[in-house]
């Protein structure tokens, strides 16, 4: 009987390689300057991709972390490209550069997310729009002109970044809600769609992650919040990055159509 080698921190058997689970898999991430989008960039290199992402307003975080990956993972490809996810035209121009340098797609993940927090009764029109243009306009803008890639090379992983939020609902949050519950519905739909080709389409619904957009609530509402998790803390962006990996590898291929949480037990 052979004996049981642990693997070393990359992943690799001591007595055999083990290939990387995202080795060769080509990655378009949308928000990857900061946060969650940020944690999948790093996770997927260390698994072996080569990663374009989209970053708006965060130049400078996207410059510093492509550099830090090309000089951690020499010989694969990361790349940082501007996008404003709601802006059709200036996402036709990211997919079509992402694409150029790629060569070809494999795993999409739409991240980028905005909040506009607001009661209901006093939510301006500009920030509802901001919102559902952000994040569920950007399914739209994002997908469609990588979905013939995927569809002509036969296979291939979509990853939505809804919410619990889109499952449950919040107070204050009736925009963010109403566009990550739209999320889930193009998820399943899109499974619906194109699963004969081969192609996974998953949502994952983070609760409440340790990122500058978690840092925007209130500290009463945040004691609240952490009273509601069985584990009583924030979960961290790379506990959400691991998940997203896993549904992008070759592991999760009869997976699709399902939204997953990653809240800590979260109840809403
Ligand atoms: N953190 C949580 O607790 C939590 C919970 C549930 C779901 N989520 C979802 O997870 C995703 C990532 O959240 P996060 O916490 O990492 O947020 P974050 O720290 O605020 O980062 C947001 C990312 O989205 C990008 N982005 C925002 N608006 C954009 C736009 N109009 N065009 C292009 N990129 C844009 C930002 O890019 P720039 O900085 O370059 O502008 C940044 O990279 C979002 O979809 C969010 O809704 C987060």
């Amino acid at each position: 009987m052979t004996a049981f080698t642990p693997p070393d921190a990359a992943g690799a058997h001591l007595n055999g390689a083990v290939p990387l689970p995202l080795a060769g898999k080509r990655f378009v991430v949308t928000g990857g300057s900061r946060g969650i989008g940020a944690a999948v960039v790093r996770l997927a290199l260390a698994q072996g991709a080569e990663v374009a992402f989209s970053y708006h307003r965060s130049a400078e975080a996207a410059r510093a972390l492509c550099q830090e990956m090309r000089a951690a993972h020499p010989g694969q490809q990361c790349m940082a490209l501007p996008a404003q996810v709601g802006d059709t035209a200036a996402v036709e121009e990211f997919t079509a550069a992402a694409l150029e340098c790629l060569g070809t797609l494999d795993v999409l993940v739409n991240n980028a997310g905005v909040t506009r927090d607001a009661t209901f009764a006093r939510m301006r029109r500009e920030d509802w729009d901001e919102v559902v243009e952000t994040n569920l306009g950007s399914m739209f803008n994002v997908t469609r002109p990588l979905v013939m890639p995927l569809v002509k090379r036969r296979g291939g992983a979509i990853v939505n970044l809804t919410s619990a939020v889109g499952l449950h609902g919040a107070p204050g949050q009736t925009s963010y809600a109403a566009s990550k519950a739209g999320i889930i519905g193009f998820t399943k739909a899109l499974a619906k769609e194109i699963g004969e080709f081969g192609i996974t389409v998953n949502a994952v619904a983070p609760g409440f992650i340790e990122t500058d957009m978690t840092a925007q609530i209130p500290p009463e509402r945040m004691e609240y919040v952490k009273a509601l998790i069985p584990g009583h803390r924030l979960g961290t962006a790379e506990d959400v990055a691991h998940l997203v990996c896993f549904l992008a590898s070759d592991h999760a291929r009869y997976i699709t159509g399902q939204v997953i949480e990653v809240s800590g037990g979260l109840l809403l």
